[in-house]
């Protein structure tokens, strides 16, 4: 830990460099609704959402945050809040309703709307092609554990940049490909929720090789100049205790650098092969692999929420499991989860009981600047979820007084301030999330927005943290 990490990270005034773009996120599934509209096909969230005890009082994406049918209204929101930059995803059963083959215009259309509509704002479209909601029948045929969901992944690819490319401003081919794989085919607390262990192996690759095919597929139909990025939910980890340095290790390589080495570097890194080594001979990477998910990358999309404690366990006594995710009988560490574990971080703590702690969202911006440095970075998701209260305005009208989510974002504004400064070469920061809305396995207990959402009404209201993040986006400097 720096120095710095013991400073309160509440900065006041500081400014930030011209260009710097402030954005705000959401993704298909946790705001569209419109589940079944307009020829959009199922996907693996709506059928896990749909299975009994997966997601919180049986919550569903059914309605979520109706963008599908508010699009106007909410870009005129955005605008409202002075957005630089709005990050969404493409349903891809929207735009391919079975993974793969006919297109459905409908769906395409819908974001072309959406694109234009942005563009009509002043708003730069960040489009990520995959946050999480896989075609069923692609996972019926095998899921990211097989090779030919990446090939279908391609196709995909192939036909948004013809149909967008024209427009989009930042093609994110994944977002945190670590939850699709380890959440999804690991722990089981994602959809599909199966807990194999080798098969989260597979994802891992087949997931990397989707994001090579995909940026290729982006460069060669996008006929505008848009940038090519992905967004990796980077771990940041405490080693404590003896041997610390060793649990880190091991931990790190399955959460960051199976990613950012095939993806920036070439080649998996040997330490995460020989600690997967009983479970697969990884013989699923084929001759080539290493050179197509490498791809010059525009900008790396870095999602920072938190940290966590880990420790080399011994096998004595409870394991502590207190890594953030929600514990569900499987493991998400494949290959090292009888090696590790993971004490409780102190406090304090947002609604999903996740510490905060600014300083290691410096510390990754840091890292990642010294370990690629002609790298460029952009924090496409920080944010915090609260129990928040609506109170009656002085004007009679619902507000809600966020200050805990203010100063979650004030200190982790300041965290990329302080990064900037040391010479990180970091391009913006978008906050997650614009809307309350569908929160994977919590469903919609817990409120991410800046702006809520009364879900019996869909009534909006922009918290102080949007007006606050609004002044920000504004002027780049951090008010006092
Ligand atoms: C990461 C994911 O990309 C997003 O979908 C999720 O809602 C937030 N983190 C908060 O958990």
């Amino acid at each position: 830990m720096s120095d710095d990490s013991r400073d309160d990270y509440r900065g006041s005034g500081l400014q930030f460099p011209d260009g710097f773009v402030w954005g705000s996120a959401t993704a298909a599934y946790q705001v569209e609704g419109a589940a079944a509209e307009d020829g959009r096909g199922p996907s693996i969230w709506d059928t896990f959402s749909r299975t009994p005890g997966k997601v919180w009082a049986g919550d569903t994406g059914d309605v979520a945050a109706d963008l599908y049918h508010r699009l106007e209204a909410d870009l005129d929101l955005m605008a409202s809040l002075g957005l630089g930059a709005y990050r969404f995803s493409v349903a891809w059963p929207r735009v391919q309703p079975t993974g793969r083959g006919p297109v459905n215009r409908a769906g395409l259309d819908f974001y072309s709307r959406l694109v234009d509509g942005l563009l009509a704002r002043g708003i730069r479209p960040v489009a990520t092609l995959y946050h999480w909601d896989l075609p069923q029948p692609l996972e019926d045929a095998g899921g990211w554990p097989v090779r030919a969901t990446a090939e279908a992944f391609e196709e995909y690819a192939g036909v948004l940049g013809s149909a967008l490319g024209d427009r989009v401003a930042t093609w994110t081919t994944l977002n945190e490909p670590w939850c699709s794989a380890y959440l999804g085919y690991g722990s089981g607390a994602h959809a599909p929720g199966r807990t194999e262990p080798a098969a989260a192996l597979a994802a891992v690759h087949h997931l990397n090789l989707a994001h090579g095919l995909a940026v290729r597929a982006l460069r060669e139909t996008s006929t505008g100049t848009p940038e090519m990025s992905v967004t990796l939910n980077m771990h940041v980890f405490r080693g404590v205790g003896d041997g610390a340095a060793e649990a880190v290790r091991m931990v790190d390589g399955l959460a960051n650098r199976v990613f950012l080495q095939p993806m920036l570097v070439g080649g998996y890194p040997q330490d995460v092969l020989d600690d997967t080594a009983a479970l697969t001979d990884w013989s699923f990477v084929r001759d080539g692999d290493a050179e197509t998910v490498r791809q010059p990358l525009d900008v790396l999309g870095v999602n920072y929420y938190s940290t966590t404690r880990v420790r080399l366990w011994d096998g004595a006594g409870t394991r502590e499991r207190a890594d953030g995710h929600k514990d569900v009988g499987g493991s998400p560490w494949p290959g090292v989860d009888e090696r590790v574990e993971f004490p409780a971080s102190p406090g304090p703590y947002t609604d999903m009981g996740w510490n905060i702690d600014p300083a290691g969202l410096e510390e990754v911006l840091r890292h990642l600047s010294r370990t690629y440095p002609d790298q460029a970075l952009m924090v496409t998701e920080n944010g915090a979820a609260f129990p928040d209260e609506v109170v009656t305005g002085p004007d009679g009208r619902p507000a809600v007084h966020d200050a805990d989510r203010v100063d979650y974002l004030r200190r982790h504004v300041t965290a990329c301030h302080r990064a900037l400064a040391a010479g990180v070469d970091l391009r913006g920061y978008v906050v997650w999330s614009l809307l309350d809305n569908f929160e994977w396995g919590y469903g919609y207990a817990k409120r991410f927005g800046i702006v809520r959402v009364d879900y019996d009404t869909q009534e909006r209201v922009v918290k102080d943290s949007g007006r606050w993040f609004a002044d920000l986006a504004r002027t780049g400097l951090l008010p006092g």
